[in-house]
């Protein structure tokens, strides 16, 4: 077998067998492909598409190219969420401690920025001396020890996904629902949860543009579950503006420490609150969706979910300080403010646009070892849906650098749209299990 003929098959469209899946996961993670043949084959893959039994027998090829974790000594139930990627996307630093507070054992594993969507593992990384690169002997420890661990892809867990995240990013190859389906269940499987609840944004700052696409997603992943023994659900959410009001790791940071002190704005607490609920309901602590919610917003507003934070980012290395007094992050040294030039109502704000406005402040990545300006990006004052008078703040702008910031107020003024109608957004859309 080579790599070459395994190319040129599905270069010409055919179907790629089990072996030959295998056989490109093993050599690629062995670093026996070189990059370029490796990026020809995903980007047959993106332009070609993929069957579901090629998605799965990739995906498990991908699972099992490094080491399984047994999370079986934290409970016969272990829940894991993953999110499809969005902007403004701060529910796993609110939603783990919480879960984490409701006495439920957190493993999760975070990725970096991919595309125009910003990282969980990016963000935390916001917090002075937060080390998401701990070994996995410390991992397993913190879990027992404090009940959570968060960190990124550092563990030998599904790396052939590392390196294909990593290659996609710098290809235009984000937006693939074999290569997401993949991606996503085989750092799941690895993971060891045997309990997987899934967040797939949807609209135009999620990587699946329509609901037909992420419902295909849904359906795909929730098959792979099944082939591998693990129980998924997955909630379709609204990603048609940002999440919440900030973009960039900081302010998303600061916005994630406000909500865990209750101030949460409605979207992402809509988000936070059906994951989470479903998170309880899959190990068995409650089977009613709506008292879930109501037991979790119990730990919000009761202070158990931010004394958890407080906990993993102190067990992490990070300075707890910056969590108790937000004054204490770095800022960025030009604030800009835009200014509406029209009244009406919000009508659109698209999420993509705005993302790719964050990236080219400096708070996402261009190429795999960009490094990341973590003070930089924006915060919206309006969002769909909000009044607006002429003259009044719609969104405000944290950058490095004058003629950045004035190129993005620009864009923004041409991002937002304003006019008559009041429109009214809905964060859930679908639930598939
Ligand atoms: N999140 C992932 O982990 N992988 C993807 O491909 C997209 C989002």
């Amino acid at each position: 077998m080579n790599i070459i003929d395994i190319i040129a098959k599905k270069r010409d469209g055919m179907e790629l067998n089990k072996e030959e899946l295998e056989f490109f996961v093993k050599e690629y993670t062995n670093n026996h492909i070189e990059d370029y043949q490796a990026a020809a084959l995903i980007m047959a893959i993106y332009i070609n598409g993929m069957t579901n039994e090629e998605t799965k027998n990739l995906t498990i090829a991908m699972a099992y190219s490094g080491d399984v974790l047994n999370l079986s000594e934290f409970g016969k139930n272990i829940v894991d969420k993953h999110s499809t990627g969005g902007v403004g996307d701060k529910v796993t630093i609110i939603l783990a401690p919480l879960i984490a507070s409701m006495g439920i054992p957190v493993a999760k594993m975070s990725g970096r920025g991919l595309g125009y969507t910003g990282g969980t593992a990016d963000k935390m990384e916001s917090i002075p001396g937060y080390n998401t690169g701990i070994p996995e002997n410390e991992f397993i420890n913190n879990i027992k020890k404090i009940g959570i661990s968060l960190i990124t892809q550092t563990l030998n867990l599904a790396p052939a996904d590392k390196k294909i995240y990593a290659l996609r990013d710098t290809i235009a190859c984000t937006e693939s629902i074999p290569l997401i389906a993949s991606s996503i269940m085989s750092k799941k499987i690895a993971s060891g949860a045997n309990k997987i609840v899934l967040d797939v944004t949807c609209g135009s700052g999620a990587f699946m543009k329509n609901l037909s696409d992420a419902e295909e997603l849904s359906k795909i992943m929730i098959e792979i579950g099944k082939l591998a023994n693990r129980e998924t659900v997955c909630i379709i959410t609204n990603m048609d503006q940002p999440l919440g009001y900030a973009i960039g790791n900081t302010l998303e940071m600061i916005e994630a420490i406000k909500a865990l002190k209750g101030d949460i704005p409605k979207d992402v607490q809509d988000v936070v609150l059906e994951l989470g609920a479903y998170m309880v309901k899959l190990v068995g602590k409650g089977d009613n969706i709506e008292e879930n919610k109501n037991k979790l917003l119990v730990n919000i507003n009761n202070g158990k979910a931010y004394n958890k934070f407080i906990e993993l980012v102190k067990q992490q290395g990070g300075n707890i300080e910056y969590i108790k007094d937000i004054e204490k992050f770095p800022k960025a040294p030009i604030v800009k403010e835009v200014l509406s030039i029209k009244e009406g109502f919000v009508e659109k704000i698209n999420a993509e646009e705005i993302g790719k406005l964050a990236c080219d402040l400096g708070a996402g990545r261009k190429t795999k070892t960009d490094n990341i300006d973590m003070s930089v990006g924006i915060v919206l004052n309006k969002k769909i849906g909000d009044r607006v008078a002429k003259g009044e703040k719609i969104a405000t702008i944290y950058a490095n650098n004058k003629e950045k910031a004035e190129k993005t107020e620009q864009e923004i003024l041409k991002i937002y749209r304003i006019g008559k109608d009041q429109i009214k957004e809905k964060t859930i859309i679908n639930i598939i299990k």
